[in-house]
């Protein structure tokens, strides 16, 4: 996002960032932190704080596009005191990395898989599971209802100084192969799965059949490439747009779950905001949710009609083959009070 508001600073950081890499992110980050209130958003020296939000995701992507917008709208409905810059790509690093920067606050916002939280708050888990919902719409209700997720998404405010705004949906997830077609769970024994860093999505790799290889989101393409993996599990719209589907051209719609991604921002940068711009942020962050979800629809048909064009075959399944492979799931990880209890009222909110 280049904005009129703030100034050549974030600009320069940018173009910088593309030609280097991690590495020169990281150098770049520190530069411009020490240039303005010593290791915060850039203020770039005008009056504006400009959060930096780090995304895994292509500028094509429905996250990008979404985020991209939020930002520009809470510039003008904050008189430009904030506004979010969002560096696609993982170019300031894979999930595991940017979760620690948005604790620290060396960014202040990232989107980051359920797989990542779960790991610092085991009921997050229970919004991982197989079966946890029945469909996008359901999971939005749900991810929109604090009666349901509002202590979640505030519990790693004092251990982790990370507050969760909301979810977007990261779809319905499925397998693919570069080894052929997947029908039925037995096709894919033997196959090395790459599965998010999650116990358990290891778990769920092992029920099917597959053995499980935990990778960041950007390895994914030359791991199917160089062999180090056979398949992978995901949504259509990645599937496509980090074309996977070049080098595993077998696309079957296990459709095991319905993934989501939350948008994380650090406590402290948060509760800096004014209360107007506090509610100015919260609105556009729902106006995000829903150009989301509306561009989620389109661009998952898109990528089904680019990639078979492309030369990759989709097929449709035994789901319940697959369903009932994962059944024990739930019962296995979901085993504390508080996990049981979200889990309830969950399905009981999809009656
Ligand atoms: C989806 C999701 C990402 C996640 C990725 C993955 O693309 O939106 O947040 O990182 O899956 O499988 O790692």
């Amino acid at each position: 996002m280049a904005s009129s508001r703030f100034t050549a600073q974030h600009v320069t950081r940018r173009t910088l960032l593309g030609a280097t890499g991690l590495a020169g992110a990281a150098a770049a980050l520190a530069a411009c932190g020490g240039g303005n209130d010593g290791g915060g958003a850039s203020n770039g020296g005008g009056s504006g704080t400009m959060m930096r939000l780090a995304l895994n995701q292509t500028e094509t992507h429905p996250s990008y596009i979404a985020l991209d917008n939020f930002g520009t709208a809470l510039e003008e409905s904050t008189g430009g005191a904030w506004g979010i810059d969002v560096f696609p790509n993982e170019t300031l690093g894979a999930q595991q990395e940017t979760l620690q920067m948005a604790s620290n606050g060396s960014v202040e916002m990232s989107i980051v898989s359920g797989t990542q939280l779960e790991n610092l708050n085991p009921d997050f888990l229970t919004l991982n599971m197989p079966g946890a919902f029945d469909n996008i719409d359901k999971q939005m209700q749900i991810l929109q209802d604090p009666a349901i997720v509002g202590e979640l998404f505030a519990s790693l405010e004092e251990s982790q100084n990370i507050t969760v705004i909301g979810g977007f949906t990261q779809g319905e997830r499925s397998a693919y192969s570069t080894v052929g077609p997947i029908m039925t769970p037995a096709d894919l024994n033997g196959q090395k799965m790459r599965v998010q860093e999650s116990d358990l999505h290891l778990a769920m790799a092992a029920a099917l059949g597959a053995t499980g290889t935990p990778l960041a989101y950007g390895e994914v393409y030359t791991g199917l490439n160089s062999g180090v993996i056979d398949a992978a599990e995901n949504n259509e719209i990645s599937y496509f747009t980090q074309a996977h589907y070049e080098v595993a051209p077998y696309y079957s719609f296990t459709r095991h779950l319905v993934g989501t991604d939350y948008l994380i921002i650090n406590t402290e940068t948060l509760n800096s905001m004014s209360e107007e711009d506090r509610a100015a942020f919260d609105e556009g962050w729902a106006t995000a949710v829903q150009e989301h979800t509306g561009l989620w629809a389109e661009q998952t048909e898109q990528a089904v009609a680019d990639a078979e064009a492309d030369g990759a075959a989709f097929n449709e399944v035994d789901a319940d083959a697959f369903q009932e492979a994962l059944a024990a799931l739930p019962e296995e990880f979901l085993t504390e009070e508080s996990q049981t209890a979200l889990w309830d009222a969950i399905r009981g909110a999809q009656g």
